[in-house]
């Protein structure tokens, strides 16, 4: 905490209010995890798309806090789509209720959509109302296999083009591959997931086979058995973990940029780790553009750790040159703040600042957080 400050820690807000599968809602508290409120909703037939991969760990208040997304946003959205209504409690401490269990409300100012990914800089979420919806009957994943990264990203580019609407478009480098304990640090791979109907999960499983073996594709699967499924989730949600074990620790970034950039980002992330002699790898999102270009360095290795933080700070400049943006997914936090800032217009600083004055004029709410203070380090 840069200006010191207390901890506020909600996860003791744990209660699912309530849950009416007849009307595909939920009422949560923040303290909620998203594991608890999946596996609620699929007891009544419906389901909770977003899952930002760390399902028993993450909390609805955080997730809100965060707008957090993940391989499934592609298909569903992050968690603002799903979100009607937050308790919050605004500055200087009312508590207050923004929108509700009703599915549309443009009455006033969208304040629920500012406060998804406010990062608790505007106000402190205490509970939301989200939407749900009937579960799919099938989740059927494809892993293609690339012989390098701009074979992977054309593919990415005609699946689009082919109008086919996959859940995941997932991408994972050949070193982070490698990282996971496969191959030798070439190739691509891709993980689409098709969900739906039985019937309409097939065919548009069968699609999604034909149009990246069109595109190149040297390997493709599509594995059947609740268990195989079961292990290449295992496998995509620890990419993470294998690329921290290679050298004890990594700095990962979340850069964004327009799907038909997605080649030039690799490769600008891999010239960033080059100039700054470090070990890279990247996977992320594909379909939404997000790049999870990613720094190994062994955590005892501080001059290592400051070179892997200027590279940090070069990938969220490269998002922007891109056409995209310095964070798709994790946030700003404190550590991207700056670079962040340095690539936001004057105008739309100003803009952001008064928003963060009018709602927290005493600047309590997570101070130096998102946003630089002004006149402040
Ligand atoms: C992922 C996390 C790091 O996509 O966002 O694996
Ligand atoms: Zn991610």
């Amino acid at each position: 905490m840069p200006q010191g400050g207390v901890v506020l820690a909600l996860d003791r807000l744990d209660r699912v209010r309530d849950l009416d599968p007849g009307r595909w809602r939920a009422h949560v508290e923040a303290g909620v995890t998203t594991a608890t409120l999946r596996r609620r909703a699929r007891e009544s037939g419906l389901d909770f798309p977003p899952d930002p991969g760390a399902a028993e760990q993450s909390q609805l208040g955080g997730m809100v806090a965060t707008n957090a997304g993940g391989p499934h946003t592609f298909g569903h959205g992050p968690v603002s789509r799903w979100v009607t209504g937050l308790e919050v409690v605004l500055a200087p401490g009312e508590l207050v209720t923004v929108g509700g269990p009703v599915r549309r409300d443009v009455a006033p100012y969208d304040l629920r959509s500012l406060l998804c990914g406010s990062e608790g800089t505007l106000g402190v979420v205490t509970a939301a109302w989200l939407r749900l919806v009937p579960a799919p009957d099938a989740e059927l994943p494809v892993l293609a296999r690339f012989a390098d990264a701009r074979a992977g990203c054309e593919a990415v580019l005609a699946v689009f083009a082919a109008g086919l609407q996959p859940a995941v478009l997932d991408f994972v480098d050949g070193r982070t591959l490698q990282a996971a304990g496969e191959g030798d640090g070439e190739g691509f791979a891709l993980l689409a997931e098709a969900a739906g109907g039985r019937d309409e999960a097939a065919a548009l499983r069968a699609g999604l086979v034909e149009v990246l073996r069109e595109a190149g594709a040297v390997d493709v699967v599509a594995p059947e058995g609740r268990s195989e499924v079961e292990e290449l989730w295992r496998w995509r949600s620890g990419l993470t973990y294998a690329v921290i074990a290679a050298r004890g620790g990594k700095v990962s970034e979340d850069l964004a940029v327009p799907v038909e950039r997605l080649d030039e980002a690799l490769a600008g992330a891999r010239a960033v780790a080059d100039r700054h002699g470090l070990e890279s790898c990247a996977w992320g999102h594909a379909g939404d553009g997000i790049v999870h270009a990613t720094f190994l360095v062994d955590p005892a290795d501080a001059a290592k750790l400051e070179r892997a933080a200027a590279a940090a700070h070069d990938v969220v400049v490269l998002g922007y040159a891109l056409g995209g943006t310095g964070s798709g997914e994790h946030g700003v936090g404190l550590v991207k703040r700056d670079a962040v800032a340095s690539r936001t217009p004057d105008a739309l600083l100003t803009a952001q600042r008064a928003i963060k004055d009018a709602l927290d004029p005493k600047g309590l709410l997570n101070p130096g957080k998102k946003l630089p203070v002004a006149g402040r380090p």
